[in-house]
């Protein structure tokens, strides 16, 4: 297995000086350029592997709407998962028909409204949901199953989505997902194929080979049992990114090639449509945060003194840390000394340790600045208001190079604006 090239978007010191004057920190910046290269990326290497292919852009890893104009724009349909995702894509002038909707407890209001848009397709996740579209007049909305193929990926529990005992979808091993066509086929539902999605930052590959394999057999026993010939397949997200300069992600052409054997190989000569929704390896890398130092402070310990590097973001604008204890690259922008080992935390009031253990000069100041690479996914869309803070602005790097205002610093009025204080 070869390892994806390191070309992770790194901001020069220059311009990221400007950048924090201009915008203020914490600040999410988006490199276009390696934004697009990765779609690009993607769409040629699923083609050259397979000629009937569809893509998603999963908007939950960032849902700013200049980034998901851009993936609509190199030819990605938008894969939603809540109503406000919806929202999202149309307001970035996706057409509801190019978005399918996910959501494991999808309310009524949501596929009510994802229906009156005329969404492409539902992802239907359990028998509940499947009344309730069969209540409904569906117009030329399609349904897929999402089925739980019963693969356990190697990567963190909270994003591990494909085992048996799995929360999401139809379980293949009791029945559920054949009973789910079943039901299909009596209602006269629109069904479409079916989809699965193992887990995310996938290192390993060998996770979405067998949910791949899983899915397509699947697919063909209920085509001999049923006569239920299945349309499109589609295999999620999940490939992972090189949060760390020695992690090794799959190359893209090698990644999709293994896709669409592993599903091949159990399909005998039917060959629908083949679909991925990657989220996170097309716009994490792309994707930086800056952050001023605050302030360093060293503490006694057991076996000598810790370095706190304090910055002015933290656990409300990136909660990976806390959750996925997720690591990163940090590098400084100014400060040219030799390597201190220092902790970076954040301001927030818990112990939020953005980054463990990081080197950074030894004369790195209070009110200098650091990114932190890797964060344009599951960053922004992850980001709260938690101690009242803003959510940050983001920039994109534009094609010319030039820094354009995509998502303003949250004001006072915003952070306020639903409060309601009883006379
Ligand atoms: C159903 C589904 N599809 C796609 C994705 C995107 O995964 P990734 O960002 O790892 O590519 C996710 C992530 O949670 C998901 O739940």
């Amino acid at each position: 297995m070869s390892a994806m090239s390191d070309d992770r978007f790194v901001l020069d010191d220059s311009l990221a000086i400007r950048l924090a004057e201009e915008f203020g920190t914490p600040l999410y910046v988006v490199s276009e350029e390696a934004f697009r290269s990765r779609l690009r990326r993607y769409r040629k290497a699923f083609s050259a592997a397979y000629p009937a292919t569809r893509l998603s852009y999963a908007s939950k890893a960032n849902s700013i709407l200049a980034v998901l104009r851009i993936a609509h724009d190199e030819g990605f349909d938008i894969d939603v998962a809540s109503e406000g995702e919806l929202r999202a894509a149309l307001l970035a002038g996706v057409p509801a028909s190019d978005c399918h909707l996910h959501g494991n407890a999808k309310t009524e209001r949501e596929i009510d409204f994802a229906l009156e848009q005329g969404i492409g397709e539902i992802l239907v996740d359990n028998f509940r949901e499947l009344d309730r579209l069969a209540a409904r007049n569906l117009g030329a909305t399609k349904l897929m199953l999402r089925l739980a193929p019963g693969v356990d990926p190697k990567t963190h529990r909270a994003i591990s989505t494909g085992q048996a005992d799995t929360k999401f979808g139809f379980n293949i091993a009791d029945g559920s997902a054949e009973k789910a066509v079943e039901i299909c086929f009596e209602k006269r539902l629109p069904l479409h194929g079916f989809h699965c999605h193992v887990g995310s930052q996938l290192l390993d590959p060998e996770a979405q080979r067998a949910g791949g394999a899983q899915i397509a057999s699947f697919a063909i026993e209920m085509e001999q049992k049923h006569g239920f010939v299945a349309e499109l397949l589609n295999v999620g997200g999940g490939l992972g990114v090189r949060y760390l300069a020695d992690y090794q992600p799959m190359q893209v052409d090698e990644y999709c090639q293994l896709i669409v054997d592993a599903v091949l190989s159990h399909l005998g000569d039917r060959r629908p449509t083949l679909a991925q929704e990657p989220g996170r390896s097309m716009i994490a890398e792309a994707g930086v945060t800056l952050y001023r130092v605050e302030v360093i402070k060293e503490v006694p310990t057991m076996r000598g003194r810790k370095r706190y590097v304090v910055v002015d973001g933290g656990l409300s604008d990136n909660p990976r840390s806390a959750m996925y204890e997720a690591k990163y690259e940090v590098r400084s922008i100014n400060g040219a000394g030799g390597p201190a080992t220092c902790t970076i935390s954040g301001k927030h009031c818990e112990t939020d340790t953005l980054f463990a253990d990081i080197d950074l000069p030894g004369d790195l100041k209070e009110g200098h600045l650091i990114q932190v690479l890797c964060t344009g996914a599951y960053n922004a869309s992850m980001a709260s208001n938690y101690n009242r803070y803003p959510r940050p602005a983001c920039v994109l790097i534009g094609l010319d190079g030039e820094p354009m205002l995509i998502q303003r610093r949250e004001n006072w009025d915003e952070v306020f604006s639903s409060q309601v204080l009883p006379d």
